[in-house]
């Protein structure tokens, strides 16, 4: 049997291949559900979230029934994993019933470990270090507002945590320059940017990375884990708010991009998220329609 193809840090794709995805996504998102071809029709998949999510379970839950599957969604707690069944064992016996598993997990280790041992193709549907499925969706929103993503620039500022982290990997295999501006303390991690390679660009300053960018990105200060540091992150996080200063340094053009969920007034400000430059919302729509290019690739 073929060994399955898993998305578990994005470099599990080429440029070409991950451009290619983006464009299949384009296809989705503008022929809509019903001419979608249905290559899970009598398959399931497994959607196991440990953590809260609104946009991932549930555009994953939509994406597999529009292919014609069935999504069997678990929590955390529904599983015998809580009480000390092995990852490696679930893995083993998840993949016997399902077409594919997909994971969202406080523990990026246990995801690879189930990718290990999982026979169906396994998709990281967050963790601590890495939001691969939603830097497909952002780049899909680039190639919707600009008909291209290779040679954009787009700012990343804030905290350098897992949507960070993809954004570069993502973006830098796409051919987008991806800037980050974060404090020194909130730096992204340093083997990932090594990972991403020279077209990411680190630094501490908001608006030299805003400078010139078609795309400037933001992620919410306090992500699920940090919550013990959240008065220290507010305060070091405050100079990197997107905002309409920040704006004026980016192209005439440029887009306000933010993976949700927001906190308008800290990390953004009302104004932007909701003005005529934010592709807030069709970015959260893209969610759907990139996945749905990923579970037809890996599924095919
Ligand atoms: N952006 C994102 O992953 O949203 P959810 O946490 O709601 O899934």
């Amino acid at each position: 049997m073929a060994e399955p193809r898993h998305f578990i840090t994005g470099e599990e794709l080429t440029g070409d291949e991950l451009r290619a995805l983006v464009g299949r996504a384009e296809q989705l998102r503008s022929t809509g559900s019903s001419r979608t071809a249905l290559p899970l029709r009598g398959r399931s998949v497994a959607l196991i979230f440990e953590k809260p999510s609104t946009r991932t379970r549930v555009s994953l839950e939509v994406g597999v029934s529009q292919l014609g599957g069935h999504p069997v969604v678990l929590r955390g707690d529904e599983l015998q994993l809580t009480r000390g069944e092995s990852v490696r064992d679930t893995a083993m016996v998840l993949s016997r019933y399902v077409a594919l598993i997909a994971v969202r997990s406080g523990d990026h280790e246990a995801v690879v470990e189930l990718a290990e041992f999982s026979s169906a193709p396994v998709i990281n549907a967050l963790t601590p270090l890495h939001h691969p499925c939603q830097a497909l969706a952002d780049l899909l929103t680039l190639q919707q507002r600009f008909g291209m993503v290779k040679g954009l620039r787009l700012a990343y500022v804030g905290d350098g945590n897992n949507v960070c982290n993809s954004l570069m990997l993502l973006g830098a295999a796409a051919g987008v320059q991806v800037a980050v501006a974060t404090p020194p303390e909130l730096r992204p991690d340093e083997a990932i940017v090594a990972r991403a390679g020279s077209s990411v660009e680190l630094g501490d300053d908001p608006l030299a990375a805003a400078a010139g960018a078609h795309a400037l990105y933001t992620d919410v200060w306090v992500s699920m884990g940090d919550e013990g540091d959240a008065a220290k992150r507010r305060k070091l996080l405050a100079p990197y708010q997107l905002n309409s200063e920040l704006l004026t340094a980016a192209r005439d053009d440029a887009i306000v991009l933010h993976c949700l969920p927001a906190h308008p007034g800290e990390e953004i400000t009302e104004d932007l998220l909701y003005g005529d430059r934010s592709a807030v919302w069709d970015q959260a729509e893209n969610r759907l329609h990139a996945q749905k290019a990923l579970l037809e690739l890996l599924v095919a």
